[in-house]
């Protein structure tokens, strides 16, 4: 069966020893209690190595928020998927809205860094969704499907069940306007539909399908208790241990 899964994703946000003292505290919530989710925490690069170093795995799992879609090689300041995996995350977020929104990533370009993230034993959280304009026009189901087969429907079944999906829609990530949870759920639906016209009942069943923008501790709950939202990745309310673990105690 699919996992529950809280991920939070902390954007370019803490200095190092922000960043450090931030993951040790989401670390001590998690010591004593066990969540009925697995937990993670996606950070900027610079951190990761220093974070691995202060977190139990076996709690919280760790990842980075993007990786480069070359392996190796002269490409000033990318940072590549075996570079992430050697610093012991599990991880990377890839295809975030604003990666595509403001660095041009492709669905070419993605398809090279999910190859790479899994060449490498990284889990991808695949990030999916549609700005405010398809949302409104009535083209968010198109879109969304579209982002799907463009840079992931190369791969195996095998390949498929390693991942993990975030939908996002972007008019819902950082402007306090949450998708209800039944647009979540129409959605969430509609993609394991999709994924299962492709790679069949089984992987669709066992896909877990995050959603990200504007989750909170006070609609984590309606939200989770959607039979197709398996969990959250979380943007603004991962930056604050109690928040953040405010959302990761909302699955029942
Ligand atoms: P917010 O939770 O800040 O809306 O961000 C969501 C997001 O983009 C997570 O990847």
């Amino acid at each position: 069966m699919r996992k529950n899964i809280v991920a939070g994703n902390w954007k370019m946000n803490t200095t190092l020893p922000e960043g450090v003292a931030l993951a040790k505290a989401v670390n001590a919530a998690l010591c004593g209690v066990t969540p009925k989710c697995d937990v993670i925490i996606a950070v900027p690069f610079t951190h990761l190595a220093p974070v691995n170093d202060v977190i139990d795995n076996s709690k919280l799992g760790l990842g980075a928020e993007n990786c480069a879609d070359h392996r190796s090689g002269a490409y000033t300041g990318e940072v590549s998927a075996p570079m992430v995996a050697s610093t012991g995350a599990k991880y990377v977020i890839l295809g975030h809205s604003e990666r595509r929104q403001y660095y041009g990533e492709t669905s070419e370009i993605l398809k090279e860094k999910v190859n790479l993230a899994l060449e490498n034993g990284l889990t991808p959280i695949f990030c999916i969704g549609e700005v405010l304009e398809e949302r409104e026009n009535g083209t968010f189901f198109d879109v969304v499907k579209a982002q799907i087969e463009e840079a992931l429907f190369d791969l195996s079944a095998e390949d498929f069940s390693k991942l993990i999906l975030a939908y996002e829609p972007v008019w819902a990530i950082g402007t306090g306007k949450t998708a209800t949870d039944d647009q979540a759920e129409e959605m969430h639906a509609y993609i394991r539909g999709v994924i299962e016209g492709k790679y069949g009942n089984e992987v669709a069943e066992n896909t877990s399908i995050l959603y990200g923008g504007s989750c909170k501790p006070s609609n984590a709950k309606a939200l989770f208790a959607k039979p197709n939202v398996d969990g959250g990745l979380i943007g603004g309310a991962s930056l604050d241990a109690e928040s953040f673990m405010g959302i990761v105690t909302a699955f029942e």
